[in-house]
């Protein structure tokens, strides 16, 4: 690998100039990697775009990264099937695209006139007299390796740039947290677009483990079956894909017991699912992450130095500071149990210090309260400290809602609805301000499971019931609506704002009637 990145170096040099910013658009593979690093190696900055997006989205992230060239495939590999990946991508742009063949050696489209196959881009490598040797360009702590972006679940993709510092950060956080070490066997289904496709490099690469990369879908038993064979002893998860696994029953007649910890992350996950992946491997613990693309790293997390609960954070990750804030901006007592938005200390190892097509202190700083002579940095999760000091995250601080002048969370009330009827696989709770003024209204959306067939009063009795004794007996669920699926961000994330604009509208035109 080593050699491969030297040789990759080389090329870039002979292709581009230094500090010139390449794009990667492509799944997760052992080239996705060398490229990484050897853009990092060379002197230049990556841009990360996931593989999954669509044209629009890619020519969004070249534009305001400015990249000089893009490395991506013909085609993605999916279930036996192709999907097109080099004509989407041409689509979004006309830099310079660098076409790796999904299959073989041979390309399976034509390029245009600008564009180089794999094998040409690494012959102009052969230009060097020692092609296989490379020395690295020393740069500054404070210079851009890696240009990332946010999801965007607020339009815009903001332009994230991580210095030579956020590896050290991604690195640092893995061996405190989940015990990474030399000898370990790493595997995280993700993409470079995502902030854990570096992380995942970086968490084991630079303490001498080794990284498990599937070339497929995580969503089956192919992937199964390939962490028992890859021997994969830390496996690294998002709650979706743990309920598919579960829900599938695909996983069944695998050995995982190698693993010794199991991580979590992107949402929120489920305290039920969670106990059924920790069962696959005698109960190993699972250490829930909860961080930020530009943080470079989680600020909340699990450890195994500490008893860990299911679908709760034991601790702040090293060298973290936070308080949790009131409606007031008054920080709680630390001994104290509560519930409120998260403010962090502003010296963050790693984090990023600015934004490239946004106004970084508006974004991150502005309206937030001081504390200890501190400005706080925003972060925009509500997050309950539990008696016992236990943390768990109840949503953004744009999913609370206020019912009958109470404070509460989505999530809160996710977590109960959830659990109401066996024919639910999931519910997104939203509250809307009635045309004619007066109190928030509950309205409940619900996916159900693959057939099942229930009705939305009847739901709506249950989740009044639930909410009422778990709760607070003085809320009401308003409207219920069953849904074949909700509105997601390219990365999974609940689109609440979404939901709620769209039942907006539909009671205002029941309303009409
Ligand atoms: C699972 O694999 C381990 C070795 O990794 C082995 O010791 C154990 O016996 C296997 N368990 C079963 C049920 O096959």
């Amino acid at each position: 690998m080593g050699i491969l990145c030297r040789l990759v170096a080389n090329a870039l040099d002979a292709t581009f100039s230094k500090g010139d910013a390449v794009a990667i658009d492509m799944p997760l593979t052992v080239d996705a990697v060398v490229i990484y690093l050897a853009i990092v190696l060379a002197g230049l900055v990556v841009v990360s775009i996931a593989d999954s997006f669509a044209a629009n989205e890619v020519a969004v992230r070249l534009l305001i990264s400015k990249a000089k060239g893009i490395f991506t495939q013909d085609f993605i590999l999916r279930g036996g099937k192709k999907y097109p990946l080099y004509s989407r991508v041409i689509e979004g742009g006309s830099c310079k695209a660098i076409v790796i063949p999904v299959t073989g050696n041979r390309l399976e489209v034509d390029l245009r006139e600008q564009d180089l196959s794999w094998e040409e881009f690494l012959s102009t490598a052969k230009e060097f007299p020692r092609s296989n040797c490379y020395s690295p360009m020393y740069h500054s702590i404070d210079a851009v390796t890696n240009i990332l972006f946010s999801s965007g679940t607020t339009g815009k993709p903001k332009a994230i740039p991580w210095t030579q510092l956020s590896p050290i950060r991604c690195a640092a956080d893995s061996w405190a947290h989940m015990d990474v070490q030399a000898g370990d066997v790493f595997c995280w289904p993700t993409n470079l677009g995502w902030a854990m496709g570096p992380v995942s490099v970086y968490s084991s690469l630079l303490v001498g483990a080794t990284l498990a990369l599937y070339h497929g879908s995580p969503l089956g038993h192919g992937f199964g079956k390939f962490v028992q064979d890859a021997g994969v002893t830390i496996l690294g998860t998002i709650p979706s894909l743990v309920k598919t696994w579960k829900d599938t029953r695909c996983m069944e007649g695998l050995n995982w017991t190698k693993i010794r910890y199991f991580a979590s992350t992107g949402e929120t996950s489920n305290v039920d699912d969670d106990l059924w992946l920790s069962s696959r491997s005698y109960y190993k613990p699972l250490f829930e992450c909860c961080g930020g693309t530009e943080l470079g790293s989680s600020f909340i997390v699990g450890s195994p130095v500490q008893p860990q609960a299911f679908g709760a954070f034991s601790t702040a990750s090293m060298t973290t500071g936070f308080v949790i804030l009131d409606e007031h901006g008054i920080p709680f007592p630390e001994d104290q149990p509560c519930i409120g938005e998260i403010g962090l200390f502003p010296i963050y190892l790693g984090a990023s210090n600015e934004l490239l097509n946004a106004d970084h202190d508006e974004v991150y700083f502005k309206g937030m309260p001081i504390y200890n002579g501190m400005q706080l940095r925003r972060h925009g999760d509500i997050i309950r400290r539990t008696v016992g000091g236990y943390l768990i995250v109840q949503g953004r601080a744009d999913d609370t809602m206020n019912l009958g002048g109470i404070k509460t969370s989505s999530v809160e009330i996710e977590r109960i609805c959830d659990h109401v009827d066996e024919s639910i696989l999931e519910t997104a709770a939203v509250s809307l301000s009635p045309i004619e003024g007066g109190p928030e209204q509950l309205v409940i959306l619900v996916v159900l499971k693959k057939q099942y067939v229930k009705s939305s009063q009847e739901l709506k009795d249950k989740f009044s019931k639930a909410i009422q004794r778990n709760l607070n007996p003085l809320f009401k669920v308003g409207f219920v609506k069953i849904v074949p699926s909700f509105p997601r961000t390219a990365s999974n994330k609940l689109l609440r704002r979404v939901l709620r604009k769209q039942m907006k509208d539909e009671l205002a035109l029941r309303s009409q009637l």
